[in-house]
């Protein structure tokens, strides 16, 4: 279980925990509020978003047995200096067999954003992925219009491996996307 390594997902600026049902009230209202700013870079979700707190705390539930089956991993992202919840990433559609590998998605809190959040958090994701989960390959990809998103994956250290038109829906739309990989043996992290 990742939460037995606290230390692997501890950064200077956050830290990554696994989300707790209590956690349903920070991650619902960081939602909310940003629901604007995370529409134009996400898929529509598949079943309907959480509206309640008791909703929010069900779709934790769910990302607790995900992790539990080894399908997907789920992580707030916490600042540092006040514990507060900032963000979230994770690790899904994880493939072992030949492939063994995890597909990472993240986003941050618009009022908390360029404050290298995410950046961090993406590091430290990297590593779990392949120092705590024995994974191979850690994927990506981010509309070529998502400056952000971009910059943080370079930042973090991934690498860039092509383009690949239409390759997701997004908001309604297929989108472009840049396409970003790393592998075990390019990890040159502690
Ligand atoms: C993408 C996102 C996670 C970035 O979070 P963040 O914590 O602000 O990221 P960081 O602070 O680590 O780094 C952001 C980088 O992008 C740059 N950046 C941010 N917004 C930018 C913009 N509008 N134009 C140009 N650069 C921008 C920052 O300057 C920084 O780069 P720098 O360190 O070289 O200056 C956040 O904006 C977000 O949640 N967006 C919506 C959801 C999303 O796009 N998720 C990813 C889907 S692929």
């Amino acid at each position: 279980m990742v939460t037995r390594h606290e230390t692997l997902i501890k950064g200077s600026l956050v830290y990554l925990r696994p989300y707790e049902t209590d956690d349903a009230r920070a991650l619902l209202d960081l939602r909310v509020r940003n629901a604007d700013f995370f529409g134009p870079f996400e898929p529509r979700p598949v079943v309907e978003p959480p509206k309640t707190i008791e909703d929010q705390r069900r779709a934790i539930e769910q990302m607790m047995k995900q992790a539990a089956r080894d399908a997907s991993y789920s992580f707030g992202i916490f600042a540092c200096d006040n514990d507060r919840l900032v963000g979230q990433i994770r690790l899904t559609q994880i493939f072992r067999g030949a492939l063994q590998r995890a597909i990472v998605g993240y986003f941050v809190d618009e009022a908390e954003n360029r404050k290298g959040y995410a950046t961090e958090a993406l590091r430290l994701a990297i590593r779990i992925a392949f120092k705590e989960l024995g994974l191979h390959r850690v994927e990506a990809g981010a509309m070529p219009r998502n400056i952000a998103s971009n910059r943080v994956l370079v930042k973090a250290g991934m690498r860039p491996e092509g383009y690949a038109p239409r390759y997701l829906q997004i908001n309604g739309e297929w989108e472009d996307h840049n396409l970003f990989g790393l592998t075990a043996e390019e990890f040159t992290q502690d």
